[in-house]
């Protein structure tokens, strides 16, 4: 279903103010209720006074379904449209540690659907992790021989192929890796329009920091941004380093999925749209889903200041470029800077098991 937006006939952009209109945007389109929303915002006061800052934290692991986290947004908009198209069986793909692969088996069954997984890496046992819930969760899981933390471009060809192969096999609703495609992106646009709803109607912040894969959680926040008319600067740190994240992630690009999904939901914006953002390399370059020590530091920071736990995977490294860039300048003391938390925390009691290289 394609959204009406206010449209002044003389100007290409949306008329009147943009919240109003991102909500009814959003609430134009089909959507399960799989979560918990809206999510706690709150204020990290004694790490923002040692920072410097006015730090907040959008806290979407808390969004439930299973552990919460951005999967959660994304497939209450994956889902409804799966259902809409008539499925009884979705497909999907991630490596070993994928929450997105977990998220997607739970809010499958939770409807009724019945889930198949092509999971890259071998068959640990005894299965642990998100692999042991996709188990309890009756998931079908098919291994194919890609490792994520070193990928290679022929590993990467043979587990699309097994997609494709099992896609064909059950004529499954296919939901490519990290639930990217248009028909997630509203789920964070979504997000900024709830967070401004928190803020008294408005997205008051200088910047939002927050890990990124695949792109689609950070596509969606921009559009939101620019559909509501915000003006915020978006960092996107990096969760692989550079080879990876062109043979794992396919190369993340925020401005081409942002077009992407102008052009599905029709909506009246453009390229000159795309607010400020960066993709932030440097914290992972230990590689995918490996955990890093300055991730580790995050972490213990965040539980210790604050009380929040953070994931060794994504939020740690994200946070990890936070801090890093409030020393280095590249954050300017005293913003106003949102965390936004996308989940991830049932990775982090096998993190060290799972990722430890294979004795020699
Ligand atoms: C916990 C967590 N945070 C962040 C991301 C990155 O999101 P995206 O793939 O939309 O960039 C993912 C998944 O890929 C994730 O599982």
């Amino acid at each position: 279903m394609m959204a009406t937006l206010l449209r002044d006939p003389h100007c290409e952009k949306p008329m009147s103010s943009g919240l109003p209109n991102l909500e009814s945007f959003v609430a134009s389109l089909p959507r399960l209720t799989l979560g918990q929303f809206p999510t706690p915002l709150v204020k990290l006061g004694r790490l923002g006074d040692r920072l410097d800052l006015d730090l907040w934290l959008k806290r979407d692991e808390c969004a439930g379904l299973a552990v919460g986290g951005n999967k959660t947004r994304k497939l209450e908009f994956i889902l409804a449209d799966a259902m809409a198209k008539g499925h009884d069986t979705i497909v999907t793909a991630g490596p070993v540690t994928s929450n997105h692969t977990m998220m997607t088996a739970m809010a499958a069954r939770r409807v009724g659907l019945t889930a198949h997984c092509v999971v890259g890496g071998e068959r640990p046992r005894p299965l642990s992790g998100n692999l042991l819930l996709l188990d309890y969760l009756g998931a079908t899981l098919h291994f194919s021989p890609a490792d994520f933390r070193a990928p290679t471009a022929e590993g990467v060809h043979r587990h699309q192929a097994l997609c494709r192969e099992v896609v064909d096999e059950t004529g499954g609703y296919w939901i490519p890796g990290g639930g990217t495609m248009p028909q997630a992106e509203p789920a964070y646009m979504n997000a900024v329009a709830e967070i401004a709803r928190q803020r008294g109607g408005v997205f008051d912040f200088d910047r939002v920091v927050l890990a990124i894969g695949t792109g689609s959680t950070t596509t969606g926040v921009l559009l939101g941004l620019a559909l509501g008319g915000f003006d915020c600067r978006v960092d996107a740190v990096a969760t692989a380093n550079r080879a990876a994240i062109e043979e794992v992630f396919k190369r993340p690009d925020p401005t081409r999925h942002f077009l992407k999904s102008v052009t599905h939901f029709d909506l009246p914006l453009g390229a000159a749209d795309v607010p400020p953002y960066e993709i932030v390399f440097g914290f992972a370059e230990e590689g995918y889903s490996v955990p890093s020590a300055g991730g580790d530091r995050a972490i213990r920071t965040m539980a210790r200041e604050e009380g929040y736990l953070l994931d060794p995977v994504y939020t740690a490294k994200a946070f990890d470029g936070l801090m890093t860039m409030v020393g280095d300048g590249r954050i300017p003391k005293g913003s106003r800077v949102l965390f936004l938390h996308t989940g991830g925390l049932s990775m982090t009691s096998v993190s060290d098991q799972q990722f430890a290289p294979p004795p020699v």
